[in-house]
């Protein structure tokens, strides 16, 4: 019987039984195999278990360093968690292609959050807006014990707005505004809107001199928006033409043109949609990684940044490239809404070594950061598809890959490596070249590693 009730109240080796009996064609060598994907200590265990209902064993993804960030006049080492082949390798390549040319450069516009309470209210709009500021003083009243401590560290709520949708009668909503400080402020934005929904209904009870009709109120919904336009940070790099010399010269290009395609190739992401996507995707590429790693919400965050990618109708980069009176210039404007206190940044781990690793920054400064990662990424990619194309990258991390699949020795593996330069990458063929070469491990009756090695031994 594939259905169960009460899966949740099952502990987590009883979880895994079931599964294994009802799911697993070799039900012991699928509960030894999750039993091997289990932190060797508990407590730190307890703590990952403790994310989500019903989790089962760690899920492991490549946590990585890309050195060399200089960003804002200061070296970052930072860690990025992807499981995409040359990434990272990429990332670390443009960040030290700009170290070299002053590194990247960033600065937040904004960092307002916001959320709203949608309700239906049945009186005229006009009376509506009339009885407004005494409702706004209202809902502010009612929310001084939740923002104190977030008033205290600066923060707190900026600004509350009424707002009306014609094309939907009797529909409203107040739309909030907030500073979160250093935290990601998810917690403290639902609590306070969810106290606004309470107040906007008790105040349309006992107000004094409102029609029946005009006593009627319902709430939708009270959550916050994870569009956040004005949470915005900028990054760029810019260089003289002149110094893109070497590595145009390598393509048998010259600098002015090297430029020049670059600059043509973010245009074409400019104006369409189809290749905004890849492009965007190549800059969450670099995003994600850092967002994952720091313990912020990659959903969104990259939910946020395809809106105001989007915010004039048409969905386009959000990078901008410009080549003109003898320099290059590359910027990215990205919304992120970041945090470096409270949720999984206190809780994962590695999201506190991540932190650490990053000199414990402010939520500006990981914007600042995760931005110019975005930024480098992009420039990687971009850098790439108009010079060799991104496949010679790929068909790298792809074939380390194989041969780490295979169970290839290292000295295979750089001999593959050094082979595979000038031939097509497949994995039959890296199978047959290993044979051919009458070295496999297995040959020799060592251990394969593809096999017997456990990220917790
Ligand atoms: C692959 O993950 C990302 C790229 O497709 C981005 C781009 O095309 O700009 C290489």
């Amino acid at each position: 019987m594939r259905l169960i009730s009460g899966f949740s109240k099952l502990d987590k080796q009883e979880k895994i039984n079931w599964l294994a009996e009802h799911f697993s064609t070799d039900p012991q060598a699928f509960s030894a195999d999750l039993a091997t994907w289990q932190h060797p200590d508990d407590g730190v265990q307890r703590v990952v278990d403790g994310f989500t209902e019903n989790a089962i064993a760690n899920y492991v993804l490549p946590y990585s360093i890309a050195p060399n960030f200089l960003i804002n006049g200061k070296v970052y080492a930072v860690p990025m968690v992807i499981e995409e082949s040359s990434v990272v390798a990429a990332a670390s390549s443009a960040a030290k292609f700009w170290q070299e040319r002053g590194g990247f450069h960033a600065e937040v516009i904004g960092t307002v959050k916001l959320g709203q309470v949608h309700f239906q209210w049945f009186g005229e709009p006009e009376r509506l807006r009339e009885i407004f500021p005494a409702l706004r003083a209202r809902l502010l009243d009612s929310s001084t014990d939740l923002v104190a401590n977030m008033e205290k560290r600066g923060g707190g709520i900026l600004g509350v707005e009424l707002i009306d949708f014609p094309e939907e009668p009797n529909y409203y909503q107040l739309r909030v505004s907030f500073e979160t400080c250093d935290s990601m402020g998810a917690n403290f934005v639902n609590s306070v809107l969810e106290r606004f929904a309470e107040t906007l209904e008790a105040f349309f009870t006992d107000t004094q001199g409102l029609s029946d009709t005009e006593r009627d109120v319902e709430v939708v919904m009270s959550i916050l928006s994870n569009y956040t336009p004005d949470c915005l940070v900028r990054a760029w790099v810019e260089c003289p033409i002149s110094s893109f010399a070497d590595l145009a010269r390598i393509q048998g290009m010259d600098a002015e043109s090297l430029a020049r395609r670059f600059a043509m190739a973010v245009r074409i992401a400019q104006i369409d949609p189809y290749r905004a996507t890849t492009h965007n995707k190549g800059i969450y590429n670099g995003i994600d990684a850092v967002v994952l790693a720091t313990g912020n919400d990659f959903r969104a965050i990259e939910a946020c940044g395809h809106t105001y990618a989007a915010r004039d109708g048409q969905y386009r980069s959000l990078s901008r490239c410009t080549v003109q009176d003898g320099m290059f210039r590359f910027e990215l404007e990205v919304p992120l809404a970041m945090g470096t206190v409270g949720g999984l940044t206190a809780l994962h781990p590695l999201a506190k070594r991540s932190l650490e690793i990053l000199g414990q920054p402010s939520a500006r400064d990981l914007m600042c950061i995760t931005a110019a990662v975005g930024l480098a990424q992009n420039f990687a990619a971009v850098r790439s598809l108009i010079t060799t194309g991104i496949q010679q990258g790929h068909m790298k991390m792809h074939l380390t890959n194989i041969l780490n699949h295979l169970g290839a020795t290292p000295e295979e593996a750089a001999a593959a490596q050094h082979y595979f330069q000038a031939q097509t990458v497949s994995f039959s063929g890296v199978r047959a070249y290993l044979e051919a070469r009458g070295e496999r491990r297995e040959a020799r009756g060592e251990r394969r590693l593809d096999a017997s090695l456990r990220f917790f031994p």
